[in-house]
């Protein structure tokens, strides 16, 4: 892996612990428009760049999971010419980011729905995750017509068609039951959950699999996100003690200590 140039001169280097999965809440777009009197799609434009800076500096230092709250279920509820807006970045981002990803091994996927959106936004994002679909090295996930009690909601009715068809017996629900049936069954859950923007509040984001993540705000919007942003956080986030409910730190059994300094 080719040399990280950043070195936190503050972090002890115990600290500097690369987590598994981090996941990110990019709000701030419309806001850093509005300041430049723009339209709220040229925040959400340069937002879409910034997608691909932090994908491949998360690539460079190692993060196995990187999963970006793109669009939630409440966003449909912005004016149309928004909504429109959003899901041609989408599609544009589709066809200009395949390279990109191919290039550092990233295998996209999506959490939430396709089935509201444009066909041709739907098409374009099946097809990139078809195409990356071979690749190991990062695992990109868009969260897209996502909400977390929608997908709670979803697992719900699944596992209840599963008792109505006696396939499972009510007591046997547990915890990997449900788990299962969320869409990201295959994703561990997020070690680190950043939002930008200064609001502190999840949104409706990843309302099971946050429970023990650690929470990092920053008032900086999406589109102003750097790299070293991206560090500030991860230093923030190897300073903490997680500890799951017991009384000793558990970070290190949960993210692959890595240096980065
Ligand atoms: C986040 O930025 C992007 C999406 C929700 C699609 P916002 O558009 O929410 O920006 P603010 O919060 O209005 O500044
Ligand atoms: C959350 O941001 C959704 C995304 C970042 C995609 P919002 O801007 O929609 O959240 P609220 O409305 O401030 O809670
Ligand atoms: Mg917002």
């Amino acid at each position: 892996m080719e040399e990280i140039k950043y070195i936190d001169p503050e972090a002890d280097p115990e600290h500097q612990v690369i987590p598994k999965h981090v996941a990110v809440i990019m709000d701030g777009n419309g806001r850093w428009a509005q300041q430049r009197g723009l339209p709220r799609l040229a925040g959400h434009r340069q937002g879409a760049s910034v997608v691909r800076k932090i994908t491949t500096e998360a690539c460079r230092l190692g993060i196995e999971y990187l999963t970006l709250y793109s669009f939630s279920s409440q966003n449909w509820g912005r004016p149309l010419a928004e909504v429109t807006g959003l899901m041609e970045l989408l599609y544009d981002f589709c066809g200009r980011e395949e390279e990109t990803l191919i290039k550092n091994n990233v295998q996209l996927q999506v959490i939430g729905k396709l089935d509201r959106m444009p066909s041709a936004t739907r098409k374009a994002v099946q097809r990139l995750c078809s195409v990356t679909e071979k690749y190991d090295g990062m695992r990109l996930t868009l969260a897209l017509d996502y909400g977390g009690r929608e997908e709670l909601t979803r697992a719900v009715q699944a596992i209840a068609s599963e008792v109505a068809s006696g396939a499972i017996e009510p007591h046997q629900i547990d915890e990997e039951t449900i788990r299962n049936r969320l869409d990201s069954s295959d994703l561990p859950d997020p070690d680190l959950l950043i939002r930008t923007s200064g609001e502190r509040r999840l949104s409706n984001f990843l309302a099971w699999q946050s429970a023990y993540s650690e929470l990092y705000f920053t008032p900086v919007f999406w589109p102003d996100f750097s790299e070293r942003h991206l560090y500030e956080a991860l230093t923030d986030f190897g300073k903490r003690q997680r500890r799951f409910g017991g009384i000793t730190e558990l970070n290190r059994n949960v993210a692959a200590k890595k240096s980065y300094a």
